[in-house]
């Protein structure tokens, strides 16, 4: 089997990254973030008061977690659930930022994956894939871009509406934080693992990043 591991910073594109390589190589694309963020759905309707490592800890006793794949989409589900329309609230993205540092929580996540690619070739998009989940993966990415343009790619998606609330500045402060806070986390920090290939793309578009990767990808492995 095939491992292709994908992390980077914020803003960098690399779900679409991932998404495109998996697509050319004929691969599936495994987004791991939608695992954490479906394991934080799944806290949220368990009613827990706060997130605490006490609660946290009843919480995965108590929970089976699956990936299945359906008309080529990825679907998560925990306990039979899937909570695909609300992965993306903001709601449930702050509650994820809460939960995934948690290590039970992480080590429950981790047997997914790895599982998951015990299985089948895979291209693996997220934060530790290449230093923790898959450190034999055969390709590491680390994409990332300045991020000064991951900001003006940020801007420019946001809706007319978030646009009239929020400036430039407020997404590059914002992008600048979340940096800091995503490579300083005491579990799991974002880092370049053993291995990876650096991919900036601040000069490059979607595709452009993806024929990079390809590129990376065939000097790696033959096919
Ligand atoms: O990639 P994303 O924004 O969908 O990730 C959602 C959250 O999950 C974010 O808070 C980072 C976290 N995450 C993580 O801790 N480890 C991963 N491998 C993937 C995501």
């Amino acid at each position: 089997m095939y491992q292709i591991a994908i992390d980077g910073t914020s803003g960098s594109g690399k779900s679409s990254f991932a998404k495109g390589l998996a697509k050319a190589f004929g691969f599936y694309y495994l987004n791991t973030g939608e695992i954490y963020r479906a394991l934080a759905c799944a806290y949220k309707q368990g009613g827990y008061a706060e997130v605490n490592e006490e609660n946290i800890t009843a919480f995965v006793e108590d929970i089976e977690v699956k990936v299945d794949f359906e008309e080529g989409k990825q679907v998560v589900y925990v306990n039979g659930n899937s909570y695909t329309p609300y992965l993306r609230l903001e709601e449930i993205s702050a509650l994820t930022s809460q939960v995934a540092p948690f290590k039970i929580l992480r080590a429950r996540v981790l047997d997914v994956q790895r599982n998951f690619a015990k299985e089948n070739n895979v291209v693996m998009e997220g934060r530790d894939i290449g230093s923790t989940v898959l450190p034999n993966a055969d390709v590491k990415i680390f994409l990332t871009a300045d991020v000064r343009a991951r900001a003006e790619r940020r801007y420019k998606e946001l809706s007319p509406e978030d646009k009239a609330k929020t400036s430039f500045e407020e997404v590059l402060k914002d992008l600048e934080e979340r940096d800091y806070r995503d490579s300083h986390r005491a579990v799991a920090p974002l880092k370049v693992a053993e291995g990876a290939v650096v991919l900036d793309n601040s000069n490059l578009n979607l595709q452009e990043t993806i024929d990079e990767g390809i590129k990376i990808i065939r000097q790696k492995i033959k096919m």
